[in-house]
């Protein structure tokens, strides 16, 4: 039906024949002669309907925005004083011979234009018409270029696409589980995979060597700006490989990607402990272009007169930590108050800080709550920091684990809110985490997933799991954790002591991995891998703020489409078919009958 896209059109095809199809983007009557801005997924051209074509006028007369139209036209340069530089096909009209409406619009729930001003609700009740905004489809059209590349550069690193079931049992990722039931195997019921993690391995025991997918996945957890309840993976799993191996390969295909896509550099990725990046940064994702850092000053606080640090300073599980903002002292009482409410959301009790106004006078200098109880130590505190006039230092004091997580993310919302950033992209990665974090009641959890190998023998592992080291890895990019993976345990001993230390008990393992722990007896291979999210990766390299804007068809915050309204309620006939009866509804038949 059509010649060209119009958003490819430009002065190389000045006086040639077109003939585009599109959407109205917006009409314009300028007495007597029409300007139609035609849109399509390359872009917007400019067609311009003059009275002299009768009927392409009356036509082009009624059309309103977003009705569909084919349009036969010739190319010209734009009158010299009308041209926009700023839009690629800003040099050119083409001036319409024919115009057909192929199809009729409603006004729509909102102008293109105008989307900033509907609700997030509108726009995804209403998606199709979101997404033809020309920054969405190009969303889409990077996302489709990435796993493009992605398909590529694995294929001709020999690995295979091999699609792995959705109908499957759990797999521990940490989240809670989408179930499905079975109309077959009254009330029993599938899961949808958080992830294709056992299959990746079951795989590798088959001998495909090198496996990967762009698989969906599926997680009922909580959601935040980069999660969704059903998201995608780059997953890959490959045998006889170390870590080396597996991260040498994918930051290959992440710098690739960048280079391709973007035209940037990223040279080779640091290698940061995970108890490196909790010690200088709180968190185990460190944003690196935030030049901030916190700085342990429990030894000093251990004999002050102020509880509120010395307790967490003399405790094994408790610390203080300082972070020197520069130029910070410029901020006012009520900032102040909003930071101090804002690590109030991560357990902090409270944000103590020191102003420094002129460190030559001495305590005179500096303006603080708190200082009046640490005279002695204030200097020392403030030369570990660095402090210069004009910073300001904040303070956390609590059980370690909330202090890394209050004033890490400060150390992110300043580094945001004040613009900190030295650089456009840091890339690292994350390495040596703990094989298990313990909960407030000492339960054990695996950090990654219980599949993941421990740096130690079975023997070290059961004598002092707490401290035990994985052979995890994770992939971190300006703060967002963009992948991560592990080396694999092979070896059934080893993932029975696992599961033990993990209280999983023999019949529960047998129950839920019996199929894993017999393929591990079969020669399984020493593999290993890891799995991107490829939509915190689109999102990254969009400049997106939620992984809602890089996903056509998302689901809200309360995990529900607006769009299909899903989930729905379904009919008697299909619960009772499926061996169902709902909570709710056998109350009111009870109350029906009493
Ligand atoms: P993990 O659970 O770390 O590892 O997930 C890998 C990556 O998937 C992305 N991701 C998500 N993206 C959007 N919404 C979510 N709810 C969500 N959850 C996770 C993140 C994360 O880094 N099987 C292992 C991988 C392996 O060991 O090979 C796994 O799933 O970017
Ligand atoms: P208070 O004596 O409770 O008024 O606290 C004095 C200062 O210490 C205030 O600026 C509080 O915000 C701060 N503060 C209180 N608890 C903590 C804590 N756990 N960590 C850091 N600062 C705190």
């Amino acid at each position: 039906m059509r010649s060209h896209y119009c958003g490819k059109l430009n002065e190389t095809l000045i006086d040639q024949d077109v003939t585009l199809c599109g959407w109205v983007h917006r009409r314009r009557d300028h007495g007597g002669v029409i300007f139609l801005d035609m849109r399509d997924r390359d872009g917007i051209a400019q067609i311009v309907v003059d009275p002299d074509t009768v009927d392409a006028f009356a036509t082009a007369d009624k059309v309103r925005s977003e009705y569909v139209l084919r349009i036969k036209g010739r190319i010209r340069m734009r009158p010299e004083g009308t041209q926009n530089p700023n839009m690629p096909t800003g040099m050119i009209e083409v001036l319409a011979k024919d115009v057909e409406v192929l199809n009729t619009a409603q006004t729509p729930p909102f102008q293109l234009d105008d989307h900033n001003k509907v609700g997030e609700e509108v726009r995804l009740k209403y998606r199709y018409i979101d997404l033809r905004r020309p920054d969405m489809i190009e969303k889409l059209r990077l996302r489709s270029r990435i796993t493009h590349s992605v398909r590529a550069q694995l294929e001709a690193l020999g690995f295979l696409d091999i699609e792995t079931p959705i109908l499957t049992r759990a797999t521990p990722e940490g989240a809670r589980d989408y179930l499905v039931p079975s109309r077959t195997y009254a009330g029993n019921f599938f899961a949808l995979p958080q992830s294709p993690q056992l299959f990746k391995q079951l795989l590798m025991v088959a001998g495909v060597d090198r496996y990967y997918q762009i698989a969906k996945c599926f997680r009922d957890e909580d959601l935040r700006a980069d999660r969704q309840p059903e998201f995608t993976q780059i997953d890959l799993e490959a045998s006889f490989v170390d870590e080396q191996d597996i991260m040498g390969m994918t930051e290959t295909m992440i710098s690739g990607l960048y280079k391709e896509v973007l035209g940037v550099d990223f040279g080779k990725f640091p290698t940061m402990p995970y108890s490196e990046a909790i010690q200088r940064f709180g968190s185990d994702k460190p944003d690196l272009r935030i030049p901030l850092e916190l700085v342990d000053v429990d030894d000093l606080m251990s004999s002050v007169d102020f509880k509120v640090f010395s307790g967490p300073a003399k405790d094994d599980k408790g610390r203080v930590a300082a972070l020197r903002v520069p130029g910070g002292a410029s901020l006012s009482r009520k900032e102040i108050d909003a930071y101090t409410k804002f690590v109030g959301i991560y357990g902090a009790k409270g944000l103590a800080w020191i102003k420094v106004n002129e460190r030559a006078k001495g305590i005179e200098g500096l303006q603080s709550p708190i200082v009046k109880f640490m005279e002695d130590v204030v200097d020392e505190v403030l030369d570990r920091c660095g402090a210069v006039d004009g910073d300001i230092v904040f303070f956390g004091a609590d059980k370690s684990n909330i202090v890394a997580e209050a004033i890490g993310a400060l150390r992110v919302k300043l580094g945001e809110d004040l613009n900190l950033y030295t650089c456009e992209w840091a890339p690292l990665w994350v390495i040596d985490f703990p094989m298990f974090e313990a909960d407030a009641n000492g339960r054990l959890s695996a950090l990654h997933h219980p599949f993941t190998a421990p740096s130690c023998s079975p023997e070290e592992l059961k004598a002092n799991p707490e401290t035990a080291l994985s052979r995890a890895y994770d992939m971190v990019i300006n703060g967002t954790e963009l992948g991560g993976g592990s080396i694999r345990i092979h070896d059934q001993a080893m993932q029975r002591t696992v599961f033990e230390v993990l209280g999983i008990g023999e019949e529960e393992a047998e129950e839920k991995f019996g199929f894993l722990l017999d393929a591990l007896k079969f020669g399984a291979p020493p593999h290993g891998g890891l799995a991107f999210g490829l939509d915190r990766l689109v999102m990254l390299m969009t400049g997106a703020k939620t992984i809602r804007e890089v996903i056509a068809f998302p689901k809200t915050q309360s995990a529900g489409c607006m769009m299909t309204d899903a989930p729905g309620e379904v009919s008697g006939e299909q619960l009772k078919e499926l061996n169902i009866r709902l909570r709710q509804k056998a109350k009111v038949e009870e109350e029906g009958q009493a």
